[in-house]
C-alpha cells in the first residue's frame, strides 16, 4: 500500500520563543525539519509515494531546494494560520492508499512507531494514533488556580504523531472542516484524529515512544540538542 506523509511545519513556535519558525531551528547542525524528513525516509515500513511538507509561505523556495535530493517525490506547499489549516492544505496533494500526518516538531520519532502505525492501518483500522500512558498526577483546576478534582489518569493517553489514515478516512475527517469551517466541527484541533472522532470514525491506539516527543518548549529544545550530541 503506497503512503503519503504530510509534515506540517508551518507553525511559528511561539512557545519555543526562538528567532525563526520552530521547524527551522538548528538541532546539532541540522534543522528540526531536516531531521524529521530523514526519520520519515528511514522508516522502512513505508512504501513511500510522496512527502508533502507544509511550510510558511516565505520558506517554500529554500525548503524545496533543500529537499530536492530526497529519494522520493517531495511537494512543498504553504501552510495556514492554524495547524488544521496547514494539514488541510497538505491533504490536497495526497496520493496513495494511506496517509500519515507527522509533526515536523518530532524529529526523533523511531522507526518502530511508524511500523506500529502502518501495521495497524494494514490490519484495516481506518485511523491510527500512537500514544503513551500519562505519568504525572492530573488535577482539574479553575481559573483562580484552585484544585477541583484529581483525574483518573489510567484511562488517559498522551497522543503523538505520526497519525495514520486510510486516504478516504482523511477525506472524511477533513471534509467536515471544509464544508463547515466556522462550526464546532471545523474548529482548530491539536491533532488530526480529533476530526476523525468527530466524524464518527473509530480511532485505534498503538504504543507511542518517549523519543517521539514534540519539541514545544525551550526545555524540549535542550533535550533535543543533547540527544543530537549522542546523549540518549
Ligand atoms: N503547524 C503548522 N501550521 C500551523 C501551526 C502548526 O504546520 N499554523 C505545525 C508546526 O510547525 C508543528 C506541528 O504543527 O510541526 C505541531 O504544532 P505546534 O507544536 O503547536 O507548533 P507551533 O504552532 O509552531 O508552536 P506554538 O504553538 O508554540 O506556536
Ligand atoms: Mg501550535
Amino acid at each position: 500500500m503506497t503512503t503519503s506523509v504530510i509534515i506540517p511545519a508551518a507553525g511559528s513556535g511561539t512557545r519555543l520563543g526562538e528567532d525563526r519558525p520552530k521547524a527551522f531551528v538548528d538541532v546539532g547542525g541540522v534543522s528540526i525539519l531536516s531531521r524529521t524528513v530523514a526519520s520519515v525516509l528511514a522508516a522502512d515500513c513505508l512504501d513511500l509515494d510522496r512527502i508533502i511538507v507544509v511550510v510558511p509561505d516565505h520558506l517554500i523556495d529554500p525548503v524545496t531546494d533543500d529537499l530536492r535530493i530526497a529519494p522520493c517525490e517531495v511537494v512543498v506547499v504553504p501552510g495556514g494560520a492554524e495547524r488544521t489549516d496547514s494539514v488541510r492544505a497538505g491533504a490536497e496533494h495526497v496520493t496513495g492508499e494511506f496517509v500519515l500526518v507527522h509533526d515536523a516538531a518530532r524529529p526523533f520519532t523511531p522507526p518502530a512507531v511508524f511500523d506500529r502505525v502502518v501495521a495497524a492501518l494494514r490490519a484495516g483500522h481506518p485511523v491510527v494514533v500512537p500514544g503513551l500512558p500519562v505519568v504525572d498526577t492530573l488535577k482539574r483546576v479553575d481559573e483562580h488556580g484552585r484544585i477541583g478534582a484529581t483525574v483518573d489518569r489510567s484511562v488517559l493517553r498522551a497522543i503523538q504523531t505520526p497519525q495514520g489514515f486510510h486516504a478516504d478516512a482523511l477525506v472524511t475527517a477533513y471534509g467536515n472542516t471544509v464544508s463547515a469551517p466556522d462550526s464546532a466541527v471545523g474548529a482548530n484541533t491539536t491533532d488530526d484524529a480529533a476530526l476523525a472522532e468527530r466524524a464518527g470514525l473509530p480511532v485505534y491506539l498503538v504504543d507511542g515512544d518517549p523519543d517521539a516527543f514534540k519539541i514545544t518548549t525551550p526545555w524540549d529544545l535542550r533535550l533535543a540538542r543533547a540527544m543530537a550530541q549522542g546523549w540518549d
